[in-house]
């Protein structure tokens, strides 16, 4: 076995920790949601989130150790999401970790959430670079080619609010408390997507890009006209998960193809791999419109199972393994945090977690 890779991740509502190794086994995976401290409010409070990441780190890291049964000589290298997400959890996850990592001796790397979200395909699946992705989270929407660690290329991204955001916002307005996305889908099941006529934003215009402001401002119409009815509301909620699934399969044909002619990958034999993943990658109507586009396309579609989609560490930890296995430099331990953090300019030495 190589060295394990602790994990940290405290970047939204979630105080998780990981183990992983170097060959992608999973000897710990502690999550601790805050999201009943935050539900009565409507939406995650960052400076309660950041004093429940204070309160939870030590025992969430105790209970990975404990859990997978090591002893602290068995640590390779401490990793800590250090941004995008809000700033006073992700300073409390990466000083973590930097004081260990000082401890112990050992690496310390600066991980991209997004890139956590970017790579975990590759821990469950056999992913090879380039490939494409589509990252759906709470906060982003983006469709990205993954060349490697660090490399990534924008093909679109949303031009407003994030997928994961038109479910949060909908959701409030029908009531349903969060995290929206799950209760609009277990709610959707009993509906039918095609009762309220939503709109499908962008889907007439070529390349990636994404908006999902608009579908927010249906809902609240549609709400205001009916939906609020008990007997329609769950028509609303599958009619309005139908329109997010809709234009993420348009935005990701569009992206296929793109992808095909950038690669010059021709041959409709040749199979790249499409990966969808981000919280809103859970969602079961959204991965078999995915499905279902590669199949046509010509593409191997790959998720991650959904505990590994919505935020966690193992994903932090494999991230950083990703950069020891591709032989790059541990970060700096005067990595700042980063509120902001876009992948697509990871690669821009200045950005970079390894540079
Ligand atoms: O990646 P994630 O756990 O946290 C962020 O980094 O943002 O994503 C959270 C987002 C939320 O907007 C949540 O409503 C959405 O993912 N989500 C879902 C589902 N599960 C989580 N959206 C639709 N269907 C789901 N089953
Ligand atoms: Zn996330």
């Amino acid at each position: 076995m190589t060295k394990l890779i602790l994990g940290i991740e405290t970047s939204c509502d979630e105080t998780a920790a990981a183990l992983v190794d170097g060959d992608g086994n999973i000897h710990a995976n502690q999550i601790s949601s805050q999201i009943s401290e935050h539900q009565r409010h409507g939406g995650v409070v960052p400076e309660i989130a950041a004093r429940a990441h204070i309160d939870r780190i030590r025992g969430v890291i105790s209970a990975a150790i404990a859990y997978a049964g090591v002893k602290h000589s068995d640590l390779g290298a401490i990793a800590a999401t250090a941004g995008p997400g809000l700033i006073g959890g992700v300073v409390v996850g990466t000083v973590t970790a930097k004081a260990m990592a000082a401890a112990m001796g050992l690496p310390y790397y600066a991980i991209n959430h997004l890139e956590g979200h970017a790579l975990t395909a590759r821990l469950t699946h056999p992913v090879q670079f380039p490939f494409l992705l589509l990252l759906v989270s709470g906060g982003h929407s983006q469709i990205l080619v993954v060349e490697g660690p660090g490399q990534y290329r924008l093909y679109g991204a949303t031009l407003d609010d994030a997928a994961g955001e038109a479910f949060d916002k909908s959701a409030k307005v029908m009531g349903l408390p969060m995290p929206g996305g799950p209760n609009i889908e277990r709610m959707a099941k009993q509906g039918d997507a095609s009762r309220f006529d939503l709109p499908r934003p962008m889907i007439r215009k070529p390349g990636c890009a994404m908006s999902f402001s608009g579908l927010k401002t249906a809902v609240i119409q549609a709400w205001e006209n009916g939906g609020k009815a008990a007997s329609e509301a769950p028509h609303l909620a599958a009619s309005l998960q139908q329109a997010i699934a809709d234009c993420l399969v348009n935005r990701s044909r569009n992206a296929m193809r793109q992808f095909r002619s950038d690669f010059n990958i021709v041959a409709p034999n040749i199979a790249p791999d499409i990966v969808v993943s981000g919280g809103v990658a859970a969602n079961q109507v959204i991965r078999h419109g995915l499905e279902t586009l590669a199949e046509a396309e010509g593409f191997r579609f790959h998720a991650p199972p959904i505990a590994l989609c919505t935020d966690n560490a193992v994903m932090i930890a494999w991230a950083a393994a990703e950069y020891i296995n591709a032989g790059l430099a541990a970060s700096p331990r005067d990595f700042a945090p980063r509120p902001r953090w876009p992948l697509a300019e990871m690669s821009d030495p200045s950005w970079s977690a390894a540079s």
